[in-house]
């Protein structure tokens, strides 16, 4: 078997990863592998912005009143008080790092409007292209000081007497490597491609979190999953987002007939929670009507979302009309590996940073422009963690991969499980569906489960995905009420007697559930 051997390895080449590595690599060898090029991720695409507390007129306990009530109080205080404090803080380092942040007429930051903000506060760069603008600055800082492999799988992590050490990787001719490493970083992103429509990245699949449960880490939330309101509807299906902050600058979501889908359904109209606008597009669009975002009175359309501008190209007619037809899509998931507010897994030395991660920020429902955020502030909470941890390489010795013969099962196909998860794990759950949907996942993990190192990357991929929709499945199965992105047509209505403050965990194969919040987590 190939070796290599790095004091940090970091799995995945978004926003999270990226930044976590530029904070270690002066002091540590730091290497970083992504399954397919350093630019494909979820950050990248991220049009939305970042959103901080940063004027006069705004406090970070507004914002953080704000992500708890969008959140539906399943918030972990502690760390949601971490994100926002010190969120303010590191907009003020990336601008230091050169991120340019676009600026009004007057010179001053402008800051754009997203669903269920009470202010104004979201930070853009390039109009609509923030996540790129951010990942690029840290890119040209950072590349030239680590190890970067592309086009390389993180096949199965290397636990050695219930310590992370390392990590198996496939690269593109199939070859098997041994990374062994001091710290493991997992920052894989989101699961968005488990559905047919999402605004994620193509790979998007659940790598990191499917293999962190593998190997035994705990995993939580996994039934809170946000779906966008608004992605592009070309062609019959989804296909690119159209930022919230389009709403923001005075979209309105309309039928065919041209009234106010929103209009009388929430306070915030088009700016309410994702949930329920995005649920709302999903029952009308059952009912065979089309639903649309009409821009006609967003002003500098094209200048303020040239990217949206050049998504919607397409086809000119949706431009001329100023009616861009949309529908909901998987764009985030709240939960995942679980960890501590440094970024500690369950497991010695293994990490998780960003999507992948659930440090319980989000609660049950992410605020527009929280993600680039908590990339952000957590990979310096993480890099600080680990600048201070001392760790030995190679005190573990690690046994050789041993190849077990495998029973042949027949894969499934992306498709497939895409259609599993937006008939029966999608916007509106029930118990008969959830059930019929675990039944067909475990037909596969049944096999699938173990170490495998005869799977191709693409084999492994589809397993991961399997893994990670059973989870899914599993947790919103469990969860007998709804809030946030998880909603259960039987049991419609919020139940905090029996589910404020509780979480659903696996550990090892089996789903407990947790008490994590022991007081109210509004500040008083
Ligand atoms: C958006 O631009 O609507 C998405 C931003 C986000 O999800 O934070």
């Amino acid at each position: 078997m190939n070796r290599r051997k790095a004091d940090v390895v970091i799995i995945g080449s978004g926003l999270a990863g990226l930044m976590t590595a530029d904070y270690l690599c002066n002091e540590k060898n730091v290497m970083l592998i992504t399954k397919s090029e350093i630019n494909h991720s979820n950050s990248w695409l991220a049009q939305g912005g970042i959103a901080a507390a940063v004027t006069k007129e705004d406090h970070w306990h507004e914002h953080y009143q704000d992500t708890i009530v969008a959140g539906s109080f399943h918030n972990r205080k502690e760390t949601t008080e971490i994100l926002v404090k010190h969120g303010t803080r590191l907009i003020k380092r990336l601008i230091e790092i050169g991120v340019n942040f676009d600026k009004d007429e007057n010179n001053e930051l402008s800051l754009g409007m997203e669903g269920a903000h009470g202010k104004r506060r979201i930070l853009h760069a390039g109009g609509d292209a923030t996540g790129k603008v951010i990942v690029e600055a840290i890119m040209a800082r950072v590349l030239p000081r680590i190890t970067v492999f592309e086009r390389e799988m993180a096949y199965d992590l290397v636990i050695e007497n219930g310590v992370c050490c390392g990590v198996y990787t496939k690269d593109e001719n199939d070859n098997i490597w041994l990374i062994e490493a001091e710290h493991v970083i997992v920052a894989t992103g989101g699961i968005g491609q488990l559905y047919s429509a999402t605004s994620n990245c193509l790979e998007a699949t659940g790598d990191g979190i499917a293999m962190a449960y593998r190997a035994g880490a705990a995993i939580s939330d996994m039934e809170f999953i946000q779906f966008h309101p608004t992605l592009f509807k070309c062609e019959g299906s989804g296909n690119g987002l159209i930022s919230e902050a389009v709403r923001g600058e005075g979209a309105r979501l309309v039928t065919g007939d041209g009234e106010f889908l929103m209009k009388g359904k929430h306070p915030m109209e088009d700016l309410a929670p994702r949930d329920i606008v995005a649920r709302e597009i999903f029952q009308t669009q059952l009912k065979n009507k089309s639903i649309f975002l009409n821009i006609q009175s967003v002003r500098n359309f094209q200048s303020r979302f040239p990217s949206i501008y050049e998504m919607c190209r397409i086809d000119p007619t949706f431009l001329k009309n100023g009616l861009l037809p949309v529908q909901p899509g998987a764009h985030f998931i709240m939960g995942g590996i679980k960890v501590d507010e440094d970024g500690c897994s369950t497991i010695p030395n293994l990490y998780a940073v960003g999507e992948c991660a659930n440090t319980g920020v989000h609660g049950a429902n992410r605020l527009a422009s929280n993600s680039l955020l908590e990339a952000v502030v957590f990979a310096e909470r993480l890099s600080g963690k680990i600048l201070t941890t001392e760790n030995k390489v190679g005190q573990n010795e690690i046994a050789p991969v041993v190849l077990k013969s495998m029973k042949i099962v027949t894969l499934p196909t992306i498709k497939d499980i895409q259609m599993v998860m937006d008939r029966y794990v999608g916007i509106i759950r029930d118990a008969e569906g959830l059930q019929q949907a675990i039944t067909w996942f475990e037909y596969y993990l049944n096999v699938l489960d173990e170490q495998h190192f005869q799977l191709n990357i693409q084999e492994k991929i589809i397993c991961n995905m399997l893994t990670v929709g059973l989870l899914v499945a599993k947790a919103s199965l469990h969860r007998k009420e709804s809030r946030g992105g998880h909603y259960r047509s039987d049991f419609p209505k919020l139940n905090d007697h029996e589910w404020y403050g509780y979480r659903n965990v696996f550990l090892k194969k089996e789903l407990y559930q947790e008490k994590f919040i022991e007081q109210s987590v509004m500040i008083s």
